[in-house]
């Protein structure tokens, strides 16, 4: 693709993000990077398919009318996917500086879009404030889908609810509560009280499993130091 000016804005352990310019549209690239620990052939299956994977499921929540990204082009030679840029700010970058009336709307707003595509059957995999966006307009939108999944697991669903949950609990202690308060009463009222009971069970149980193994490592730690 003939593109001007890239700029790369994050290298993670798998794929290469990078902005660019494409005919006076604003795009972001992620390209997968190959890994020389794999067999050549493997390699390019794997970044292929989870290349496809991520753009169909970003095709997926767009029909549900969740706000993310919109596919541009895919590049399966190279394992890169181009799509629109969502012009904003991190949700991580931005949650501690907002007062707390716009906390609850926009945790409202997010409750709304998981829901969504929650009842869908579509889980994020990786739902923490760095992969929510907010635009000039404060509206959120739902980036990173490479770790989602189609699914009907109820454990699936609940590890989003979890991990956006630990995400404010490590870096935005103070809105929190209020936060996943307005979230999950927005979610229940799209999901239904039934569905969502489901899930927060399951949520507390993965919650009780990850201060069980907490545990675990320390009495082992303190073991050792012994
Ligand atoms: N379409 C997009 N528009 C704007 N920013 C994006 C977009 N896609 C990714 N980003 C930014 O790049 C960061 C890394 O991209 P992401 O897809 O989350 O890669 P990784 O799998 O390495 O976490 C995101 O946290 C976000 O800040
Ligand atoms: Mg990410």
């Amino acid at each position: 693709m003939t593109a001007e000016g890239r700029e790369v804005i994050r290298i993670g352990a798998e794929a290469i993000v990078s902005r660019l310019t494409w005919n006076g549209f604003k795009l972001i690239s992620k390209y997968r990077v190959p890994k020389p620990y794999r067999m050549p052939e493997l390699d390019r299956w794997i970044r292929d398919r989870r290349t496809l994977h991520e753009a169909k499921v970003l095709h997926e929540a767009k029909k549900r009318d969740v706000r993310c990204p919109a596919v541009v082009l895919i590049d399966r030679s190279r394992s890169e996917i181009y799509m629109t840029e969502i012009e904003g700010k991190e949700l991580k970058k931005c949650l501690g500086e907002l007062p707390v009336r716009k906390v609850g709307k926009l945790a409202s707003q997010l409750g709304e879009m998981v829901a969504k595509m929650h009842i869908s059957g579509i889980a994020h995999g990786d739902l923490t404030t760095s992969n929510i966006i907010m635009d000039q307009e404060g509206r959120l939108y739902l980036v990173d889908f490479g770790l989602s999944s189609f699914t009907d697991e109820v454990e699936d669903l609940a590890v989003d609810i979890h991990l956006l949950d630990r995400s404010l609990e490590s870096m935005h202690t103070e809105v929190r509560e209020e936060f996943m308060r307005s979230f999950l009463k927005r979610y229940s009222e799209v999901a239904g009280r039934e569905f969502t009971m489901k899930i927060m069970r399951k949520v507390k149980e993965i919650r009780m499993r990850g201060r069980y193994v907490e545990e675990r490592r320390r009495e082992v730690r303190n073991s050792y130091n012994q």
